[in-house]
C-alpha cells in the first residue's frame, strides 16, 4: 500500500517539475497553485488524504510557515522539500493566502466520529476550542487520522522538530492516546 500510493505521488511530484520549470508561469501564482492540485486535490480533496494534508481553508501563518520550513530543512519531508525549494521565496505568502482563502471541503459521509478523548482540552488554547486552529496553531479538525497520527507521532520521535512546543506535549501522551486523539479530531 505505501509502494502504491509512493508512486502515485512520485509520478505527481514528475508533472508538478513539469508544471513549475516553465518561465512563462513564473509571477501567475494560480499557476503556480494549480500544480498543487495534482497532490492536495483540484477540490481541496487530496489525492491520498492518508499521507497529504488538506490545504485549502488552514491557517494562512502555519502555510506560509510550513512552506518557509520545507525550504530551510526545518521541517523535512523527501516530496514536499524539493518542491518547496522550487517555489521562490516571494511567493510563499501569496501561495498561503490563496490556499487559506479556499473553503475547507467537506467531511465525506463515511468519517468517523468519536467522543472527546481525556486530555484533549489542553490542545485546545492553541488549536482553538473548534480545533480550526489561530495563529501560529493549524486547523486539526478534520484532517485525516492518518495524517494526524503521523504527524504527531514525528513530532514525538523529534523527527518533526520545526516548533519547541508540539514535541514535549506529543512525548508526554502515550501512543493510544495519539490514537484516540488522532480519531477524535479527524471526526470533526
Ligand atoms: C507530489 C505531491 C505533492 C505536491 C505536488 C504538493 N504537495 Fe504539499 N504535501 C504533500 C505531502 C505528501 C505532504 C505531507 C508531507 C509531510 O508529512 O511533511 C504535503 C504537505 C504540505 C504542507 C504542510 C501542511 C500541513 O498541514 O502541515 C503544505 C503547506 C503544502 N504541502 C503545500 C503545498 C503547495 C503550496 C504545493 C504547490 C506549490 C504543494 N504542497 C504541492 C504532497 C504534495
Ligand atoms: C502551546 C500551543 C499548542 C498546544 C497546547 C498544542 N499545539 Fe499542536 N501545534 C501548535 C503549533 C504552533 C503547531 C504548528 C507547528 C509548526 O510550525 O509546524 C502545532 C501543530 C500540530 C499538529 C500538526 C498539524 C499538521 O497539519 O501537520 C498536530 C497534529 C497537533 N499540533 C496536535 C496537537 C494536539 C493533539 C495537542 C494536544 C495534546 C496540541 N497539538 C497542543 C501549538 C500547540
Amino acid at each position: 500500500m505505501f509502494a502504491r500510493s509512493f508512486s502515485t505521488i512520485f509520478g505527481a511530484a514528475v508533472s508538478f517539475a513539469l508544471a513549475v520549470l516553465p518561465a512563462h508561469a513564473a509571477d501567475d501564482i494560480e499557476a503556480k497553485a494549480q500544480a498543487c492540485a495534482a497532490c492536495h486535490g483540484a477540490n481541496g480533496v487530496p489525492t491520498d488524504p492518508k499521507t497529504i494534508p488538506i490545504i485549502w481553508g488552514q491557517q494562512q501563518s502555519y502555510l506560509v510557515k510550513q512552506l518557509h520550513d520545507y525550504r530551510s530543512g526545518d521541517r523535512d519531508d523527501p516530496i514536499m522539500s524539493p518542491i518547496a525549494k522550487q517555489l521562490a521565496q516571494e511567493d510563499l505568502r501569496k501561495i498561503a493566502a490563496y490556499f487559506a482563502a479556499k473553503s475547507w471541503p467537506v467531511q465525506s459521509a463515511a468519517v468517523v466520529t468519536a467522543p472527546p478523548p481525556t486530555g484533549i482540552t489542553q490542545c485546545q488554547p492553541c488549536h482553538q476550542p473548534n480545533f480550526a486552529g489561530g495563529p501560529p496553531a493549524p486547523r486539526l479538525a478534520g484532517l485525516s487520522y492518518e495524517y494526524l497520527l503521523a504527524s504527531m507521532r514525528s513530532f514525538a520521535a523529534d523527527a518533526r522538530a520545526n516548533n519547541e512546543d508540539m514535541p514535549k506535549f506529543m512525548r508526554a501522551l502515550a501512543d493510544g492516546e495519539l490514537e484516540a486523539m488522532a480519531r477524535y479530531l479527524s471526526g470533526l
